[in-house]
């Protein structure tokens, strides 16, 4: 291929720009041109692109977001939307597309090679949901931003006495939640696929009360519930001073980690060495350690595993 396109879609993730950087560089060391696309599928389709040169990912290797902007684009999942996408981008001779995003996003790279358009998926959401791949672009920083909150709100419940519930993202996976909540010393962790009844939190947070605990942490994954409504019932279950804080969006800004640097930059120099062999419809993910690709349809019909060994652990240390 002699000319490939970039874009990010669905929700942001810190990482992202360091992609971008390295789809852009590596390609153009490759010997292709890279266009850059605004707005994500929404730009296919509005036509919004951009040509990158070494210059255009100066100083954004550090920055959360994506300096492509993000959209969510319900156009895009009807016929007329994705032809439109396909007409745009070869009219520009553009032979080649790397979408980075989540499984939504994918389903969208799945359709264009569908329809003779050779496109690749770079895992980028915070929420660590795509069964295909160890780690996604953002998961890291997203525990890490989450993990300072956790410390902070611990200091001032431990000085007050208090519980605090401690609401975090992920949509319908639970790792967020397990991570942080392991990392962060909490109490009780619920999430999606472990679903606490009221009497099973209460039971735990007043058997860490008898052996000497003052205060306490819960992370709630918002995909199990929501942190005012568990703060009424625990208020209306029990005496302890309840406070609730939902994180959102913070959780999904700041400078990337070390980690999302180094997942992004490779992701994307492995999806720019797909594209220059004419591949299509992969998706790049990182499993033990080792960079990959595999099947768009395979890989996000894959479920996934929530690790049960590692949320009995986190119960136990964080008795
Ligand atoms: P994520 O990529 O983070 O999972 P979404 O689920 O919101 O985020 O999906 C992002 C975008 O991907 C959607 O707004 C839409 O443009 C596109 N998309 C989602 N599902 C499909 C589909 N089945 N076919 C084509 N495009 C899709
Ligand atoms: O998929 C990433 C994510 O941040 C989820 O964790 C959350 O449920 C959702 O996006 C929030 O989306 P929005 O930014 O559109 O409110």
């Amino acid at each position: 291929m002699k000319k490939i396109a970039v874009l990010t879609s669905g929700g942001d993730a810190p990482g992202m720009n360091a992609a971008i950087r390295a789809v852009v560089r590596y390609g153009l060391d490759m010997g292709m041109e890279v266009m850059g696309v605004e707005r994500g599928l929404q730009g296919l389709i509005d036509d919004l692109f951009v040509p990158m040169n070494m210059r255009s990912v100066s100083d954004i290797i550090h920055r959360g977001g994506t300096i492509l902007k993000t959209a969510r684009c319900p156009e895009f999942k009807t016929q007329e939307g994705q032809q439109k996408a396909i007409e745009n981008l070869r009219a520009r001779g553009v032979e080649g597309l790397i979408v980075i995003g989540g499984d939504g996003s994918f389903m969208g790279a799945k359709a264009m090679t569908d329809k003779g358009f050779p496109s690749i998926g770079i895992p980028g959401t915070i929420d660590n949901d795509l069964a295909y791949t160890d780690y996604t672009l953002g998961f890291d920083t997203a525990c890490n931003t989450i993990l300072d909150a956790i410390n902070k709100i611990r200091d001032t419940m431990s000085s007050h006495e208090r519980v605090s519930i401690i609401e975090v993202m992920g949509r319908n996976c639970g790792d967020l939640a397990l991570y942080t909540g392991l990392c962060g010393g909490a109490e009780v962790i619920i999430v999606p696929e472990h679903k606490l009844t009221i009497d099973q939190i209460v039971k735990t947070l007043g058997g860490g009360m008898e052996h000497g605990k003052t205060s306490g942490i819960i992370v709630l994954a918002e995909g199990a519930g929501h942190a005012d409504d568990l703060k009424a019932e625990l208020s209306a279950r029990t005496d302890m001073v309840v406070k609730s804080t939902r994180l959102g969006h913070v959780q999904r800004g700041g400078s990337p980690s070390c980690r999302d640097r180094y997942l992004g930059t490779c992701f994307g120099v492995h999806a720019v060495k797909l594209l220059k062999q004419g591949i299509g419809n992969r998706i790049v993910g990182i499993k033990n350690h080792k960079f990959y690709d595999m099947d768009i349809v395979e890989g996000c019909a894959m479920k996934k595993h929530f690790d049960n060994e590692l949320y009995e652990t986190a119960l136990i240390v964080g008795k």
